[in-house]
């Protein structure tokens, strides 16, 4: 341990936090890039050393996911760039960058370096920080990429003469540390578990519930005490007693009530919130396989959400959790009434019965208008986006009359539905008033046998009415449960959608895709029961190689495309990219590195900045700009008195189909990945633009890998290889020049044998 090696660590930690000056970018800057907003070398050290701290302390957390987040977050994007010296790497800059990822982090003044203060970075007295592993008695072990382990050793003498005195430290959440160690079994349903999230304001509701209740019973108590007491001995004073109690418990079972119904809207807003969230999330992570998501479904699950929301937490939990009570009420009933309670046991069975007898028909019913209901929401998308092409091919005949058809069976069915539930609710009042007239009908007898007082029957008469009252309800609730559980179980499809990102998986992380692939007796179909879309043995394209694809219209260019971009996955075979199946690549880091434009560029609404900038990644207008100028708008946009600013509407409409094009191109410019896979990306720009493109690209595309789909010539220019489908199937494969002289020939490819199939 001597000097050499406390200046080799320094060295080392310099180049860890970026002071020397920062690495290079994984890539290096090709001409016609525009300039990165901040320093990029020191945000990405900053980035790695967070990165490096984060896997020690087992979070998975790769510094370009850092820095993307970091760059999200506009207000920590200011502590990542500015303030300081040029280089210098702060510690609130490093704990801003990890409370981004969701660690907690604080920094402390310890002083002298203990070995309870580790992992953590430590401040150097040059303003540097290094990450500290752990301490020993004689040194401290310092995570260094350059050596061997990652680890170098300091003598803690040498490492106190530059320790600050300042740490960073960071832990994980309780929540984070459990989500890494859950088992997949126990992951929480999706709905019921935002619902047990909220079960302490549950257990206060029915806390709730039983002290209004048991004031309830003061009305009938009080009937009891003034017809039996006070009338017969005409005593004043103590009917006014009675009545202010009654009154006080009135008031108070009000306050309750109130109280219940606003912390029931808080649990519903609170599971609303976790809910939706999380269903978009599931939405948006879908993965894109063909056949299995109905979009119509979709939209009308997700609007039904609403209806399950407003059943779970409005008046309805109120009145089940006000169904137990029946029985405190009962029993009640029976020690002033004996047996006089069976009558209203009859009653309330007689109440729900019914209720439970229908659910079958209900359910069937629901059913049935499920499906008319998502056709509806289909056909209306249809008429309103799709309007032009029904007004010009004089479609809107066959939409008016499906719309009549599916409005005439859901009216019939929903009014069969509303017959159902208006006979359930009525059923029930009716019984629980017959219950009243039994109950005082069997009082009566009673009072003539001597048995009861008339304030007997008055407060049993009350009772019965709050006995039964909650059962009414039910009735109600059961008819619209069958809604409810219907919407539950669309909902519940959307939930339970297989999904891009797998959360039980550890994927492989990669910076940087290099590019080569290899496909591997691909099979693939759209529907089941067809012959296959795409049949292909074998293709390898090595890294940086440009291949045309070519075929006649259905031959099955664009599948292959998306198979290659890793939208679908194929249904036998493999994908191999960088050697390794796509599957087992972290969905952020392909969707990062593989670059797709598809055939159809569609625009959100919004401005044009945030149709270029779907990431929110981008903060520099210039870097937007010279996006554009690349694709061909610049002239366009820069003389259009709204610019970026530039309104899409509702529906992606703006732009014309070229300059649509132009915004793929641009968008695909500012990804900059190391694959790029084009679906005929030039089909929509006129033949000026198209060269102009075609020159940039020959520039563009060097270093990358590039699959391009294509009907026009020019692009060919671009490639050295190229494939010709036919029916889903590799018929031709060769160089560029080899395969058009081929094509050239008088015969028709198909039967000749294929130029060789090594291309370059
Ligand atoms: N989403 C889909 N669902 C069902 N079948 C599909 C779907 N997309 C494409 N197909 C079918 O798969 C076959 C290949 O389609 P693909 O879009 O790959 O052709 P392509 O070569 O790109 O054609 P084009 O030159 O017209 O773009 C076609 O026969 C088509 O009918
Ligand atoms: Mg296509």
């Amino acid at each position: 341990m001597s000097t050499d090696r406390i200046i080799a660590f320094d060295i080392n930690a310099a180049q860890v936090s970026g002071a020397a000056g920062g690495r290079p970018m994984s890539r290096p800057a090709r001409a016609g890039d525009a300039p990165r907003p901040a320093d990029p070398g020191r945000a990405r050290a900053r980035a790695e050393l967070a990165s490096a701290y984060a896997a020690v302390l087992g979070a998975e957390l790769p510094a370009t996911d850092i820095l993307e987040q970091m760059l999200r977050a506009v207000g920590e994007a200011a502590a990542l760039t500015g303030g300081g010296a040029a280089g210098e790497v702060r510690p609130e800059h490093v704990a801003a960058i990890l409370r981004v990822a969701g660690m907690s982090t604080e920094i402390e003044d310890v002083g002298r370096p203990a070995p309870g203060h580790w992992p953590a970075l430590a401040v150097m007295t040059s303003g540097q920080m290094v990450l500290v592993l752990r301490q020993d008695r004689e040194s401290v072990f310092i995570h260094d990429r350059s050596c061997p382990d990652n680890t170098t050793e300091v003598p803690i003498p040498e490492f106190e003469a530059y320790f600050s005195g300042r740490i960073v430290r960071a832990h994980s959440t309780l929540r984070q540390i459990e989500e890494r160690h859950r088992l997949s079994e126990t992951r929480e349903h999706w709905f019921w578990g935002a619902f047990r999230a909220q079960r302490r304001a549950f257990v206060e509701v029915a806390a709730g519930s039983l002290v209004a209740n048991v004031l309830a019973v003061a009305v009938a108590l009080f009937s009891l005490q003034v017809y039996d007491r006070v009338i017969p001995h005409q005593s004043e004073a103590t009917l006014w007693v009675l009545a202010l109690g009654a009154f006080l418990a009135i008031a108070l079972e009000m306050a309750l009530k109130l109280a219940r119904s606003g912390l029931m809207d808080l649990a519903g807003r609170r599971i609303e919130l976790n809910v939706q969230t999380l269903l978009m999330d599931r939405l948006l992570g879908m993965k894109a396989a063909p056949g299995q998501r109905a979009p119509s479904q979709l939209f009308s699950a997700m609007r039904e959400f609403g209806s399950v929301r407003e059943f779970f937490t409005a008046s309805t939990i109120g009145t089940l959790a006000d169904i137990p009570f029946i029985f405190v009420f009962l029993a009640l009933v029976a020690s002033i009434g004996g047996n006089l309670v069976w009558v209203l046991a009859a009653g309330a069975v007689l109440m729900v019965v019914p209720g439970f007898l229908f659910q079958k028909r209900m359910v069937a019913l629901t059913q049935s208008t499920q499906g008319a209901q998502a056709r509806a929401s289909r056909l209306l998308h249809e008429a309103i986006y799709e309007h032009e092409t029904l007004a010009t091919q004089r479609g809107q005949e066959r939409v008016r009359r499906i719309w009549e058809e599916l409005t005439t069976l859901s009216a019939a069915k929903s009014s069969e539905q509303r017959k159902l539930a208006a006979i359930l609710t009525n059923w029930a009042q009716a019984v629980q008033q017959a219950t009243y007239i039994v109950a005082v009908v069997v009082g009566a007898y009673k009072v003539f046998a001597g048995e009861f007082t008339v304030g007997s029957i008055i407060a049993i008469g009350i009772l019965t009415s709050r006995t039964l009252a909650p059962l009414t309800q039910l009735s109600a609730t059961l008819a619209r449960w069958t809604n409810v559980r219907a919407a539950l179980d669309g909902l519940d499809a959307i939930a339970a959608a297989d999904q891009v990102h797998d959360e039980d998986r550890r994927y492989l992380r990669a910076e940087r895709i290099g590019g080569s692939y290899e496909l591997r007796n691909i099979e693939f179909r759209y529907d089941p029961e067809a012959a296959a879309t795409l049949d292909i043995p074998g293709i390898a394209i090595p890294a940086g190689q440009r291949v045309a694809v070519l075929g006649a219209n259905g031959s099955g260019k664009s599948t292959l495309l998306k198979l290659l971009a890793g939208i679908y996955e194929p249904e036998a075979g493999r994908v191999l990219l960088d050697g390794v199946d796509m599957g087992q690549l972290h969905p952020r880091d392909l969707r990062r590195s593989v670059g797709y434009l598809g055939q159809d560029v569609r625009l959100f609404s919004g401005s044009l900045r945030d149709n270029l900038d779907l990431t929110q990644l981008e903060r520099d207008d210039r870097r937007l700009f010279a996006a554009i100028d690349f694709a061909g708008l610049g002239p366009f946009l820069r003389n259009h008195p709204r610019g970026l600013d530039l309104e899409i509407r509702d529906g992606g409409e703006g732009l014309s189909v070229g300059q649509r094009q132009s915004i793929g191109w641009a968008r695909l410019w500012l990804q900059d990945p190391s694959v790029v896979i084009l679906d005929e990306p030039t089909a929509a720009l006129d033949t000026t633009l198209e060269t102009t493109l075609v020159s940039r690209l020959d520039d563009w595309l060097k270093g990358r890998t590039a699959v391009i789909a294509t009907h026009r010539v020019p692009i060919l220019s671009l490639t050295s290889r190229t494939l010709i489908l036919q029916a889903g199937r590799v018929a031709v494969d060769g160089p560029r020049e080899a395969v058009l002289a081929h094509l050239s020939r008088p015969r028709a490819p198909s039967a000749a044998p294929a130029p060789s199939a090594a291309a370059q």
